[in-house]
């Protein structure tokens, strides 16, 4: 029998759930991989907090670190999430030669290449298959499948509490707050939700999946990221009355002169791939010169998915330390030719409240052909003193169209630039 026992940082959401697999499907994974996974030692906050799966006393600590150093633990799962005590217990782990499966994207995202640096330095695998994607196969597949291909851009809508929340405004009429609610009682959201819905989660995403599509290191603070707490109910019907549906997009792309990472709330047409993905589900599109296009579809956050993709992990993971070889790293990172957001070509939305006069359209026109931003379509409702305004312009590099959007605040005819959504219509 090829017994390996895994210590766990945490059992809340998915942990809870990897414990139910871990003690329920102990037999069926057995079955299936020929490995004894035992579970030998769970760290939690709160002891007298009620589990939905029991656990012995003597398995259970709240001191993180008896994990890591048991010498029992053969490999350290840290779904506790953060970035401290995580880090240090991660690093812990791996310098002890001990493989390390995490769900923290936060983590990885703030100090990747200083982890994978560990895992390469003690040849030990450091794996986060469930760290974009929740339960969908993404990691492995661009890490590995895809290591020869020169990808060109990656889009996915990668943040389950975001996407769940805007459909559920968009075809229930739900209200924001409740919407929210909603996504923390399923699981979707983290502890703290301020990075869903502020596109902090997504961001890492996307770091992530940036510096494993280009290898390169991109840099958390090199991407911009806005989320969904701007959007509001006015800007969800036009954008339906337009033809669009509004989704929180990562997009990490090669462009002239570098790469470039970045999450926003973007309208996509109807028909667009994308703009079927609903509730908790997350995608993610991949181009690349000889692959095409890859659609990668599924369950994007909640603990069963995301304890399936840690699974899978520690199964491989488990496989490795049996096999006694030193893991070569997954990935080489290089430091990163980045374009600034700045220089990137988008197309915007913009709503505009406006005196209802003569010229004042021609007036908002000027403005962004002076800062070389060309109108796509123009769409005025309202009588009577005051009009809505909805322009779609045409691509033009951010800082142009951040200028343009200045330059009509200064207007005394525009009341005030009631909403900015960029618009993605390409095809991904
Ligand atoms: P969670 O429900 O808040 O669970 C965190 C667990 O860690 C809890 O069991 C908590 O103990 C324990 N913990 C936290 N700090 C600790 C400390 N200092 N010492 C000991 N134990 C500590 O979080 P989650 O939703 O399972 O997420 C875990 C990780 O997975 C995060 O990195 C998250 O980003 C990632 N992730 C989550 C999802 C999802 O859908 N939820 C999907 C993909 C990735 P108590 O139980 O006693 O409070
Ligand atoms: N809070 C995250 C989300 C969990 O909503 O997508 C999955 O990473």
């Amino acid at each position: 029998m090829k017994t390996v026992g895994i210590g766990l940082l945490g059992a809340g959401i998915v942990g809870g759930s990897l414990i139910r697999r871990l003690v329920e499907e102990h037999s069926a994974i057995e079955a299936k991989t020929g490995l004894n996974l035992e579970l030998r030692r769970v760290a939690v906050r709160d002891f007298a907090k009620e589990r939905s799966i029991a656990l012995d006393a003597a398995v259970l600590t709240i001191d993180p670190v008896d994990v890591v150093d048991d010498p029992n633990v053969g490999l350290v799962v840290e779904v506790m999430g953060g970035l401290e005590p995580a880090g240090e217990l991660v690093l812990r782990a791996l310098r002890a030669g001990k493989p390390v499966v995490t769900a923290n994207k936060a983590l990885l995202a703030a100090r990747g290449p200083e982890l994978i640096a560990a895992a390469e330095e003690s040849g030990v695998p450091l794996l986060f298959e469930a760290a974009v994607g929740g339960g969908i196969p993404i990691i492995r597949p661009l890490s590995e499948t895809l290591a020869g291909e020169q990808v060109q851009r990656v889009v996915g809508i990668v943040n389950g509490t975001t996407n769940f929340m805007l459909t559920r405004m968009s075809e229930d009429g739900a209200s924001y707050r409740d919407a929210l609610e909603e996504a923390q009682t399923l699981g979707y959201a983290e502890a703290d939700p301020t990075a869903d819905i502020g596109g902090g989660d997504a961001a890492a995403k996307a770091a992530i999946l940036a510096s494993l599509a280009f290898g390169m290191w991109a840099g958390i603070d090199n991407v911009y990221h806005q989320g969904i707490d701007s959007l509001t109910s006015a800007d969800m019907k036009w954008a339906a009355e337009l033809g669009y549906t509004i989704k929180l997009l990562a997009i990490a792309e090669r462009l002239e002169g570098g790469v470039n990472v970045r999450v926003y709330p973007a309208m996509l047409p109807v028909a667009h791939p994308l703009a079927a993905i609903r509730g908790s589900t997350n995608a993610i599109f991949i181009e690349g010169p000889s692959i095409g296009e890859l659609l990668f579809a599924g369950p994007g956050a909640g603990g069963e998915p995301t304890a399936s993709a840690v699974l899978g992990d520690v199964i491989d993971a488990a496989r490795e330390i049996l096999a006694g070889a030193q893991v070569a790293p997954r990935i080489q990172l290089s430091s990163a030719e980045l374009v600034p957001f700045e220089d990137v070509q988008t197309k915007w939305y913009v709503r505009l409240e406006v005196d209802d006069q003569p010229g004042v359209l021609a007036q908002v026109a000027g403005e962004f052909g002076r800062h070389g931003v060309s109108i796509k379509s123009v769409l005025q409702e309202g009588t009577g003193d005051d009009a809505t305004l909805m322009i779609v312009t045409h691509r033009a590099a951010e800082s142009q169209q951040r200028a343009a959007r200045s330059s009509l605040e200064e207007l005394d005819n525009v009341r005030s630039v009631a909403s900015v959504v960029r618009v993605e219509s390409a095809a991904p």
